[in-house]
């Protein structure tokens, strides 16, 4: 619970907005305010939807609402560089959607706008905020599995070709490392940090973007990860952590589980159960608050240097795996 009441906006009227919407409608201190979209038809729509005061037909002319405290910004990956760069500009406070950009120069001038305005920015990695995946590092913390000796982890799919949409079309930022591989790297980066050294291998569907991306880590402190990624094939989507002393594992949907098992030789398998209210990007939303109340531009849980690393290790991925996109959506 946060003190103050905040009044969200959100910027874009797609999939995740609609669950993200749902989630905050959880937390009595946010207040839904306003929705914008390229469409007032489509604002209209999702703000009689879910219940917010204002619908406007350009992102423009949300950001230009003095009552907006915080937005949400839950367009394609393409567009998270201008549509934040606008939000910060405006002065309002940012919750992003994951990856946080298309490259890392482009979420360095974030960090920049967000400084210069002493405005709050924050990637939605809701991964981090989620009680199953504290619980894990609360336990390697308290080193119940000994020493990281191999992460691996998965995140598949197997999603309609059409291209179109945002997984399969360049122009938008599609393929599956950035949409989905970014968790397992996150996992990675979390557990054992940036890695020391990348191997690459992606797959490509017909429209020049990955499919399927595999990615082999070494990390500083003698671990290794072994991650992959899928758009073409259902998986798993768990995520083992293997210790000296034993391993952690995160039940399938790793990225939103409700389980953990610790699992140590000799010993009976310890589960680990969350119930958590809604889908779980509450708790990111909460976290955005919580900074807000105490008057912070960024947050120490997840940082600019967490994005940072990041993306950066995505860009590492892609030169390493050969996957690129048309230049005019790289750019600053
Ligand atoms: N955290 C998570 O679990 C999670 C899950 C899914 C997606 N995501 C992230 O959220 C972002 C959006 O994903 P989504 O699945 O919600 O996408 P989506 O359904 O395609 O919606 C994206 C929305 O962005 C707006 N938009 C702005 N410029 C656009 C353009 N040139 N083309 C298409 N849409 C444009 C549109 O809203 P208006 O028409 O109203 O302007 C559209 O509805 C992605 O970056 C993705 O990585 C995160």
């Amino acid at each position: 619970m946060t003190n103050n009441k905040y009044n969200w906006a959100i910027l874009g009227t797609g999939k995740i907005a609609s669950i993200f919407a749902s989630d905050l409608k959880l937390l009595p201190n946010a207040n839904l305010y306003a929705v914008g979209s390229r469409s007032i038809g489509l604002a209209k729509e999702f703000a009689s939807k879910h219940v917010f005061q204002k619908a406007y037909g350009s992102y423009e002319e949300l950001v230009a609402d003095p009552a907006v405290d915080i937005v949400y910004v839950a367009s394609p990956h393409v567009k998270h560089y201008g549509n934040s760069l606008l939000c910060l500009n405006n002065g309002k406070a940012v919750l992003c959607e994951k990856p946080v950009a298309m490259n890392e120069q482009q979420f360095r001038m974030m960090i920049d706008s967000a400084k210069k305005n002493k405005v709050f920015f924050m990637e939605a990695l809701w991964t981090r905020f989620i009680p199953s995946f504290i619980k894990c590092k609360e336990l390697i913390e308290e080193g119940a599995i000994g020493d990281i000796k191999l992460i691996e982890s998965d995140f598949c799919f197997k999603a309609i070709y059409d291209i179109e949409g945002r997984l399969f079309n360049p122009l938008l930022g599609g393929g599956a490392l950035l949409d989905i591989g970014i968790y397992p790297v996150f996992l990675a980066l979390q557990l054992s940090g940036k890695p020391i050294s990348i191997k690459a291998f992606a797959l490509k569907a017909d429209t020049g973007v990955d499919s399927a991306c595999s990615m082999l880590f070494k990390h500083s402190d003698n671990a290794l990860s072994v991650l992959f990624c899928s758009l073409i094939n259902d998986g798993q989507t768990e995520a083992f952590i293997h210790g000296t002393e034993g391993t952690i594992h995160i039940k399938s949907m790793w990225h939103m589980s409700s389980v953990v098992d610790l699992i140590r030789e000799g010993e009976e398998t310890v589960h680990f159960q969350f119930i958590k209210p809604g889908i779980g990007y509450q708790y990111e939303a909460t976290e955005v608050m919580k900074c807000l109340d105490e008057g912070k531009i960024e947050s120490s849980i997840f940082s600019w240097q967490n994005s940072l690393d990041l993306i950066s290790t995505l860009d590492a991925i892609r030169k390493e795996a050969g996957i690129s996109y048309p230049k005019e959506i790289e750019k600053l």
